[in-house]
C-alpha cells in the first residue's frame, strides 16, 4: 500500500530518497523557485548546456548531488507561469510521477510551496491535484505476479510544503485524495482482472464486500430473481454461458426521502466474446475490460459512502459474460426486455445496450431518480471517434452534461459530447419488434447506442450516458494518468460531480 502525507519542510531541508522541485520557466529557461539560491549553480549549468529548459512536462533527473538534504533532485517543468491551470500542474507532476515510478525510488517528496500558486482554486483543491497526480500514476497491477515484484517501487510519496496553515489546508485535499485514489484502484483491479478470475458471482462479490466495508446496503438478484422480474434482455446475453449472471444494486442513505435520488447504471459484461456475432481473435483478450461500466459504479459507490454524501445514490451493475454456445442467442431472435418493449437481436456484439436497457428501466421504475447516469464500454464507434484520450458523453440532461465538462478542467479527465439526433433513431426500429439492438448502417455507432439505451428510459427522468470504451482500458501507456491497462475513467469525475451535486 502506498502511504501518502504532507509535511513541513522548506525546499533546502527536505530529507528523502528524491526530491521533486517544480520549476517555472523564465525566458529560455529555468526560474530559480522562492528560497532556492542554494540551486543557482545547478540550475546554471543544465542551462549552460542545454540539458533543462524548464519545459512544460521537462523533466531532468540529478542523483547524488548535494542541493538541500535530499540524495536525488528531479527537477519538472511547469512551464511559463501565466499558462498554469490545476490541470497543467496536475500534468506536469505526472510526468514526474511516473518518471520516478519507472526508475523504482523507493520514495519521493514533492515540494509543493514552490508551486507559489495563485490561481482561483483553493490551496487544498490544488493539494488534491497534486496528490492524485502524484499517486495514480505508480499504479501497477500485480496480483498475478510473484512477491518481489509485488513490493518493489515507491512506498510512500510525501507533500512538503512551507508553512503550517498550509499542511492544515492540505490536509483536507489529502484525504479526498486519498479516498479517490483508492477507489479508482479498485476499479483498475477489478477491470484488469481477467475473466477466469473475475465472473458474475465474483464481480457481485466484490461488490458485496466493499458495500460491507463501507455500510452501503447491498441486494443481489441472481437468476431466479432475474426470472421472475423479467429481466429477458439481460438473460438472453446469458443464455450461451455456463456462467450465471448477477444483477447488483448497491444503495448509500437507502430510505431517506427528503434527499435527492442519483442512479447510477453500469454494464457489467465480464467477456465479451462477441457471442455467435463472434469477435475476431485479435486483441480480444482487452474484452475482459467490458465491466468497466460496472467497476466505475461500484467505485463511486464507494466514495459516496466514505464521504458521507448527502444524497440518495444507487448504484446497479447488470452483469454476465457474452459467450457462443449451442444455446446462445442467434441473431433474429426476439427477446421482451424488462420494460416491456420486444427487441430483435441481430447483433449478438451489441449485447451491452441489451443489459443496459433492463437495468436503466428497472432503476428508473424503481427509484425515479433526479438524474440517471449509465457508463459502458459500449461502442467500438467511440474508440474510432475519441481514441483512448477521453470518455463520449451524451443524453437528455444538458445541465449536468454541462456541469460535467466544466469539472473535467478540474479533475482532468477528458469527455466529448456526443449528438442524439433524431435521424439516427429511425434506424433502430424494427419490422417485426419494438426495436432492433443495431442501426442499418455503421455511422454514428455511439450515438445509436445511447440511443438504444434512451428508448428505456422514461423522457421524464434526465438521462446521462458515458461511453468508456476507448478510455476504460489504454492500450498504450501514453494516457496521463496511468500505465497499459484499465484507467478508472470517470470515477473522479462523476465523484465530483455528486459532491458538488447541489451546484449541479
Ligand atoms: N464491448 C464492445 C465495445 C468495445 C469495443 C469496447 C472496443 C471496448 C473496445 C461492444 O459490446 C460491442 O461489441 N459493440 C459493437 C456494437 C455493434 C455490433 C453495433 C461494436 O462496437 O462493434
Ligand atoms: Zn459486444
Ligand atoms: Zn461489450
Amino acid at each position: 500500500m502506498l502511504k501518502i502525507q504532507i509535511q513541513k519542510s522548506t525546499l533546502k531541508s527536505v530529507k528523502d530518497h528524491t526530491l521533486i522541485i517544480p520549476l517555472y520557466q523564465q525566458g529560455a529557461k529555468p526560474e530559480l523557485p522562492k528560497n532556492g539560491a542554494f540551486l543557482r549553480s545547478i540550475l546554471d549549468k543544465l542551462t549552460k548546456d542545454k540539458v533543462f529548459k524548464a519545459d512544460f512536462k521537462e523533466v531532468n533527473y540529478l542523483r547524488f548531488i548535494k542541493a538541500g538534504q535530499s540524495q536525488n533532485v528531479l527537477f519538472v517543468g511547469l512551464g511559463k507561469k501565466k499558462d498554469l491551470t490545476l490541470n497543467r500542474l496536475r500534468e506536469a507532476l505526472i510526468s514526474a510521477s511516473a518518471y520516478l515510478g519507472k526508475a523504482k525510488v523507493p520514495s519521493f517528496s514533492c515540494h509543493l510551496s514552490s508551486v507559489n500558486w495563485a490561481g482561483k482554486r483553493s490551496f487544498s483543491e490544488l493539494t488534491q491535484a497534486a496528490v492524485e497526480s502524484l499517486a495514480l500514476p505508480l499504479y501497477k497491477f500485480t496480483k498475478f505476479k510473484k512477491d518481489e515484484d509485488q513490493n518493489s517501487g515507491v512506498k510512500t510519496v510525501t507533500l512538503a510544503v512551507d508553512s503550517p496553515e498550509e499542511v492544515l489546508e492540505g490536509k483536507k485535499g489529502l484525504s479526498k485524495a486519498k479516498v479517490f485514489i483508492d477507489s479508482c484502484n479498485l476499479v483498475r483491479d477489478l477491470v484488469n482482472t481477467p475473466h477466469n478470475a473475475m465472473r458474475a458471482p465474483d464481480l457481485a462479490q466484490a461488490a458485496q464486500d466493499v458495500a460491507k466495508n463501507v455500510g452501503l446496503k447491498v441486494t443481489v438478484f441472481t437468476e431466479k430473481e432475474l426470472h421472475k422480474e423479467g429481466f429477458g434482455a439481460l438473460l438472453a446475453v446469458n443464455q450461451g454461458s455456463d456462467i450465471p449472471p448477477r444483477f447488483v444494486i448497491l444503495e448509500h442513505n437507502a430510505g431517506k426521502k427528503d434527499l435527492d435520488t442519483v442512479c447510477l447504471v453500469g454494464k457489467g459484461i465480464t467477456f465479451d466474446s462477441g457471442g455467435i456475432s463472434l469477435k475476431p481473435a485479435d486483441a480480444m483478450e482487452t474484452m475482459k475490460d467490458d465491466m468497466a461500466g460496472a467497476a466505475t459504479v461500484l467505485g463511486i459507490m464507494e466514495i459516496a459512502a466514505k464521504l458521507n454524501l448527502p444524497l440518495h445514490v444507487v448504484g446497479f451493475m447488470a452483469i454476465t459474460n457474452n459467450m457462443p454456445s449451442g444455446k446462445a442467442t442467434v441473431p433474429g431472435d426476439i427477446v421482451k426486455s424488462y420494460l416491456g418493449k420486444t427487441i430483435e437481436i441481430l447483433n449478438t456484439d451489441a449485447e451491452g445496450r441489451l443489459v443496459l436497457a433492463d437495468a436503466v428501466a428497472y432503476a428508473d421504475k424503481h427509484y425515479k431518480p433526479h438524474l440517471l447516469i449509465d457508463f459502458a464500454t459500449l461502442t467500438g464507434a467511440c474508440v474510432i471517434a475519441l481514441g483512448e484520450a477521453g470518455a463520449g458523453v451524451m443524453g437528455t440532461a444538458q445541465k449536468a452534461i454541462d456541469r460535467l465538462r466544466e469539472l473535467s478542467c478540474l479533475t482532468g479527465e477528458k469527455i466529448w459530447q456526443l449528438p442524439l439526433w433524431e435521424e439516427y433513431r429511425e434506424e433502430l426500429k424494427s419490422d417485426i419488434a419494438d426495436l432492433k439492438n443495431i442501426g442499418n448502417t455503421r455511422g454514428a455507432g455511439s450515438s445509436k447506442g445511447g440511443m438504444f439505451i434512451q428508448a428505456f428510459i422514461n423522457d421524464k427522468t434526465p438521462w446521462v450516458h458515458f461511453d468508456i470504451a476507448g478510455s476504460a482500458f489504454i492500450t498504450k501507456p501514453t494516457h496521463r494518468y496511468t500505465p497499459k491497462g484499465a484507467t478508472a475513467a470517470c470515477v473522479r469525475l462523476v465523484s465530483e460531480f455528486l459532491i458538488q451535486w447541489p451546484k449541479a
